[in-house]
């Protein structure tokens, strides 16, 4: 989810049997299939343009997956540029963490995983907390400090 320029999907793609790459970016679409050719690895992968879960079949499952979400707190302006949606959530930075959440149970398979990457600044608690209302268990796996002011965390959940 979320691919960018496809490095997280391209990775995974060597790995396992079929990639969805999402983004609701155009040129970060674009951008990703051609990295991908560029890497001899398009046949395992689909790209969509589109909002989150929004342009996949509602039935649609995945055993992983893979957001690094757009997380800084930022003035609702800034979401208005491509640029800008690669990394401000809105006010709390939780804009998009939040409907990824609540979206995600419909397109996790039993015993399925998220590997979610936020920062401390966007309430790492509240991630876990909204996980768990929907039935899926999280926790902190890894983190890095910054060098400036924040902590960048990855948070595992599983059904
Ligand atoms: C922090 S960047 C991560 C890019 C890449 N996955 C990486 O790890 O380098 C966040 C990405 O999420 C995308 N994005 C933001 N809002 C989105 C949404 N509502 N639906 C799908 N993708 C979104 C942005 O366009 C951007 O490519």
């Amino acid at each position: 989810m979320g691919t960018g320029c496809g490095i997280l999907g391209m990775l995974a793609a060597k790995k396992i049997r079929r990639v969805v790459a999402v983004d609701v970016n155009p040129y970060a679409v674009s951008c990703a299939k051609e990295n991908a050719a560029f890497n001899n690895i398009r046949r395992n992968m689909a790209f969509i343009q589109g909002d989150l879960f929004t342009p996949l079949h509602e039935t649609e499952k995945f055993e992983v997956i893979l957001f690094n979400a757009p997380y800084l707190p930022a003035d609702e302006s800034e979401a208005e540029s491509w640029i800008g949606r690669a990394w401000a959530g809105g006010a709390t930075g939780r804009q998009i963490i939040d409907r990824f959440i609540s979206e995600t149970p419909k397109h996790l398979k039993r015993s399925g995983c998220v590997l979610l990457m936020q920062s401390s600044m966007a309430d790492v608690d509240e991630t876990v907390r909204r996980f768990k209302e929907c039935g899926i268990s999280a926790r902190v796996v890894a983190e890095r400090a910054l060098p400036f002011f924040e902590m960048i965390v990855l948070i595992e959940a599983k059904t």
